[in-house]
């Protein structure tokens, strides 16, 4: 390298160091440095509070310590105490205590916080996830942890995710059988049922949660996983704000709101469902529920009285949502329906079917339904679809939901391209109805890159940093 351009160059080659000092800042955030382990331990430096900002700890589950265990009630599933290099996790469906530490820093005595031991021990961040479910996958998925994942065959037969399915045949996520889940370092395990558990076994309960949105927000559970606070808020943020942006439950006493209802048929019998989060996207949707006496009832096909008092209450209903479960989704059309419902009277009898809203679940299919995968932390994108389905719209083009009265049919996952590498995290799907943009914009609080989410800003002060280090550089040679 030669300084031989003179005076322009010299006068300010301050600039370029400075450039070089104020470059690095840009893109190196106390992310990188919960990323790391600690070199130089010391009991009263405050980690965590240092390097998550406070914005991001949701008051309404953070608790401070110590903690009475026993009394620990939140609106959520769970509840987590941050101390100065370690973090207490409760979940509370099944009174389970986690305890993670930053890793370089000691195994802390839960014993001296006056706390019983803890059902789990694990170091932060953690690099070597697994689950036996595919709830988790999506989470991790967002928050961009899906490398070094582990899925047992289970949660590997039943993937929905297009670049799951997609890492998973180059090798990149490796499958594991049943039993050898208790070998990785930690794993999410499903919400079904008392999970058998191992010293490593992490219980994963978003879908205990009552609400579309408290199943959402587990995605702050997961990351604290990963010292990837930040990131569980900015996305919780968005979906939380683009849900009640959509919300339409205040126009629910119109009188003219459809009925909905959620069935399901087991080849012997029908079951209304009254699962909480289905009946509050209905109400959010603008929808109506069926009174309380009926919900969770069951109907045997072989009962001719309660055939008969199964089609009375489908008189009754403006849209339905078939949760039958196929074998093959492809091959399950209205007809299907129809003959699984023995409805062979006059069509013109049920409401649904005039106005054509017969509702399924199965629009995104991998080796198992994308529902059961990314709809869970994606609640907005769920309403979206279901408000569509009961308001139509020309336009509307549905994710999750497919309407087989219209002659919908699904998406096979697998033919679309996934371009996105592994370390890189999903955005959540982004609502472009100029409406609901403005309204999520206005509600503000969507964390450090959540602007991202809405408009390019923040790349742009990436690049003109580039570009000013760069211009810089081109100066001074
Ligand atoms: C929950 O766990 C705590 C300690 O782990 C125990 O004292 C308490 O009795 C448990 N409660 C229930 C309902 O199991
Ligand atoms: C969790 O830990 C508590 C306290 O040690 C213990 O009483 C309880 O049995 C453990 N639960 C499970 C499911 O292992
Ligand atoms: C994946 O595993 C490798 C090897 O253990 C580790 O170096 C890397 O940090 C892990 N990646 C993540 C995102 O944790
Ligand atoms: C894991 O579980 C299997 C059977 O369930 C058992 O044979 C094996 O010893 C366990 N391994 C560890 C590391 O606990
Ligand atoms: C969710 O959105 C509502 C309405 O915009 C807001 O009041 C609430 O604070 C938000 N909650 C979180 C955790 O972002
Ligand atoms: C949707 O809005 C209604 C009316 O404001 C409210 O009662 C309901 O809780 C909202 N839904 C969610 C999931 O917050
Ligand atoms: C359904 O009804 C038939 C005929 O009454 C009966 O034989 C059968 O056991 C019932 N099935 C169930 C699951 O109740
Ligand atoms: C739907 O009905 C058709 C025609 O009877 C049948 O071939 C197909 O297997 C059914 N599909 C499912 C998923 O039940
Ligand atoms: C989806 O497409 C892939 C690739 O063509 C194919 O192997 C798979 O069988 C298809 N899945 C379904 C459910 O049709």
């Amino acid at each position: 390298m030669e300084i031989i351009t003179g005076a322009p160059a010299l006068k300010f080659w301050w600039l370029s160091v400075l450039s070089l000092l104020v470059w690095p800042c840009l893109v190196q955030s106390s992310d990188s440095l919960l990323q790391q382990c600690i070199t130089s331990f010391d009991p009263n430096t405050n980690y965590y509070q240092k390097m998550i900002p406070a914005d991001v700890l949701d008051q309404n589950f953070v608790l401070p310590l110590p903690i009475e265990l026993q009394e620990v009630v939140t609106a959520k599933g769970f509840a987590v105490s941050y101390g100065n290099y370690y973090k207490i996790i409760r979940n509370q469906n099944y009174n389970l205590t986690y305890l993670l530490h930053q890793c370089g820093s000691p195994v802390p005595s839960l014993t001296s916080l006056g706390l019983p031991p803890a059902n789990g021990t694990f170091q932060l961040p953690v690099r070597g996830p697994a689950t036996d479910s595919t709830i988790p996958v999506a989470f991790l998925e967002l928050l961009g942890r899906l490398e070094n994942l582990t899925l047992t065959e289970t949660a590997a037969d039943f993937i929905g995710s297009s670049c799951v399915l997609k890492y998973m045949a180059d090798g990149e996520i490796k499958t594991v059988s049943n039993t050898a889940g208790n070998t990785t370092e930690v794993i999410f395990t499903s919400a079904s049922g008392q999970p058998t558990y191992e010293a490593n076994a992490v219980s994963f309960d978003a879908t205990f949660d009552g609400g579309p949105l408290k199943r959402a927000e587990w995605i702050k559970y997961m990351a604290t996983f990963f010292n990837a606070e930040d990131r569980a808020h900015e996305v919780f943020s968005y979906v939380n704000a683009s849900y009640q942006c959509l919300n339409m439950s205040r126009s629910g006493s119109t009188g003219t709101n459809p009925l909905v209802a959620w069935l399901s048929f087991s080849g012997v019998s029908w079951t209304i469902s009254g699962a909480a989060y289905k009946m509050q996207f209905d109400l959010d949707a603008g929808g109506l529920n069926l009174n309380a006496d009926v919900l969770d009832k069951i109907f045997n096909m072989s009962n001719q009285d309660e055939v008969d008092e199964f089609h009375q209450i489908l008189r009754t209903i403006d849209a339905v949502v078939d949760e039958t479960y196929a074998p093959d989704p492809f091959s399950y059309t209205l007809d299907n329906f129809t003959a699984n419902a023995r409805i062979d009277t006059p069509l013109v009898d049920y409401p649904f079917l005039t106005s054509k809203r017969v509702i399924r679940v199965d629009k995104r299919v991998g080796r198992g339904l994308d529902w059961f995968e990314m709809a869970i932390p994606q609640p907005h994108v769920v309403l979206h679809d279901l408000i569509n389905m009961l308001y139509p719209s020309q336009a509307y083009s549905s994710t999750y939901l497919r309407n087989i009265a219209l002659g919908e049919i699904p998406v096979n996952v697998t033919l679309e391209p996934c371009t996105r590498p592994i370390a890189e995290a999903l955005e959540p799907k982004i609502i472009s109805d100029p409406n609901v943009v403005k309204c999520v914009k206005a509600a503000g609080n969507l964390g450090k890159n959540g602007a991202t989410l809405l408009s390019p800003a923040p790349l742009a002060v990436m690049l003109a940093g580039a570009t000013f280090h760069l211009a810089m550089m081109a100066i001074l040679l």
